[in-house]
């Protein structure tokens, strides 16, 4: 039997991974590739909603890409692209748009937290369409699976609306796709604010740690991370938030289990495990930058294999676009 197609996408609106996307997403790509046909895709088109410069932007696509290939995305099994290079991605999404109630789109919290950020009036009408995009980005794969974090729950659910609505309306035509959930998720906290997720749009410069960055660099930050006055090394999320952050990261770059390290590091002291911790994340980011660097160094490779991605991509996509646009009336 064929395996169940997943499909992801990244925006490419920092110039490395942080260690919350990669052990929160990205990760678990690498690890869905043994066990369905992937679809990854760096979603450029995603990016431009909220402002941006097109130099920077174009880098970022192609190190976001870079990173992918650097971390473990087999482009010989899995389909690796840019979405702005299947033009199916936006020729579906106006169909869904049509199918879409301006009311329903406007439920979406994501798009109310952003906008309010931005002030209601500078928000782009892009900015309030990207589920729908996000959904075209889904059906037009026929993907069984998305592999989702909290923060797209109600996106996922607004792309299975969307398929069933279409399909009821028009015929069976898209699969309606199932939230991947993965079990062990690591939700990574911000370093200097440890109740709070790590991200690049909130975390300051001392609580991220970057996948591409001067592991000195992460040294110093493991080194400053905000713990508690205790001394003891427990795992304990509500009451020692730093310390079981620094613990998660270190149990999952270095395999070991929760409990293991626990063990280890009883009646040693904080000094001790962030010193440790920043060897470890030093020893995993290194040939992860070393390979990111190969791919950017050889822009002509890469250029050949996202546009070797981008034709595999729109055979699946072209083929569901037609019959969509059959069964509209096109
Ligand atoms: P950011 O929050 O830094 O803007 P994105 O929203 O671009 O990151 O997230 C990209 C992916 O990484 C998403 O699948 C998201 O769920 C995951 N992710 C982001 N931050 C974290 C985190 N701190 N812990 C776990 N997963 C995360
Ligand atoms: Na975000």
């Amino acid at each position: 039997p064929a395996r169940p197609r997943v499909l992801s996408g990244i925006q490419p609106t920092a110039d490395s991974f942080h260690l919350g996307n990669y052990l929160g997403a990205v990760r678990h790509w690498v690890a869905l590739q043994d066990s369905h046909d992937a679809f990854y895709c760096v979603v450029d088109l995603h990016a431009i909603t909220a402002g941006h410069d097109p130099a920077v932007l174009h880098q970022r696509t192609r190190r976001a890409a870079a990173q992918l290939l650097a971390v473990g995305i087999d482009p010989e099994r899995s389909t690796l692209f840019v979405q702005s290079q299947v033009p199916e991605h936006p020729q579906l999404a106006w169909i869904l748009g049509c199918i879409t109630g301006f009311g329903e789109a406007g439920r979406m919290t994501q798009f109310k937290d952003k906008s309010q950020k931005q002030g209601s009036d500078r928000a782009s009408v892009g900015l309030f369409t990207y589920p729908i995009l996000q959904a075209a980005d889904i059906l037009l794969y026929q993907a069984d699976a998305v592999p989702v974090g909290e923060d797209q729950r109600q996106h996922l659910e607004l792309s299975r609306d969307l398929a069933q609505r279409f399909n009821t309306t028009f015929g069976a035509t898209f699969t309606v796709p199932a939230a991947h959930i993965v079990k062990d998720t690591a939700k990574i906290t911000d370093l200097q604010e440890p109740r709070a997720k790590m991200s690049k749009s909130s975390s300051a410069p001392g609580g991220i740690i970057d996948l591409l960055e001067d592991p000195a660099r992460s040294a110093k930050k493991i080194r400053s991370a905000v713990t508690d006055t205790g001394r003891e090394i427990v795992f304990d999320a509500e009451a020692k938030p730093g310390i079981a952050n620094l613990l998660t990261i270190y149990s999952a770059l270095s395999g070991r289990g929760i409990d293991d390290l626990v063990g280890a590091y009883a009646g040693k002291g904080y000094g001790d495990l962030k010193k440790d911790l920043a060897e470890v994340v030093a020893e995993f980011v290194r040939p992860i930058q070393a390979r990111t660097q190969g791919y950017l160094d050889d822009p002509a490779q890469l250029d050949k294999l996202l546009a070797t991605g981008a034709e595999k991509a729109r055979a699946v996509a072209g083929a569901t676009l037609r019959t969509a646009y059959e069964r509209v009336g096109f």
